[in-house]
């Protein structure tokens, strides 16, 4: 289904109005232990959990160079080792959601099949904006190897701006797909839709 130019990742501002009727029944302050402690939902909520612990650490050894409180060694040891936990695991978590869980949804919840294409569209997105992180990144690393420290500050400086975009669109994926999701899952359960063992 095509996705409206104002409902795209980065244009909206949480889950468009009509797919929150279910998350407007059911919402975060009211999503129980039982559900939060469900043998999928635990675990999925485990990824986008480490997923925003990966981009605070990022983001916290960008601050902390730009102030001159990390060597340039340890900065550039720190943000590979952190950017590649986080692509890896992020590009694999798309694909499980992309053909495993959104299709059990899909097959259930035919209301929702605009919310689910909604969320396959912000992998896309986020890959694109993955491209310019990487790009960004790699140039960064290779100009740190080699230059002084106040050259590799300037970029880092031009890479923060491009690091921050692709943490908007990640933090704002995370936290809709939560509240299209868990809504439908409390209000069903995990073997509705055959999740959980
Ligand atoms: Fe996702
Ligand atoms: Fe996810």
């Amino acid at each position: 289904m095509k996705i409206k130019k104002y409902d795209q990742l980065g244009k909206r501002d949480g889950l468009p109005k009509d797919l929150q009727k279910l998350l407007e029944k059911y919402p975060r302050d009211s999503w129980g232990e039982d559900v939060l402690n469900g043998n999928w939902v635990a675990f999925w909520l485990g990824r986008h959990s480490l997923f925003r612990k990966i981009s605070t650490s990022i983001h916290d050894i960008i601050e902390r160079k730009l102030d001159s409180k990390l060597s340039t060694e340890s900065f550039l040891r720190q943000y590979s080792q952190l950017m590649s936990l986080m692509l890896k695991n992020l590009d694999s978590h798309h694909a499980v959601e992309d053909n495993y869980i959104f299709p059990k949804f899909y097959n259930k919840s035919k209301q929702f099949i605009y919310g689910l294409d909604l969320l396959e569209n912000d992998h896309l997105l986020i890959h694109h904006s993955i491209d310019n992180v990487v790009h960004a990144g790699n140039k960064l690393l290779s100009l740190g190897l080699t230059s002084e420290n106040g050259n590799l500050i300037d970029n880092l400086g031009k890479y923060k701006v491009i690091n921050d975009k692709f943490d908007t669109l990640l933090k704002s994926h995370l936290n809709d797909e939560e509240d299209l999701l868990i809504p439908l899952v409390n209000m069903y359960g995990e073997e509705y839709f055959g999740l959980g063992h």
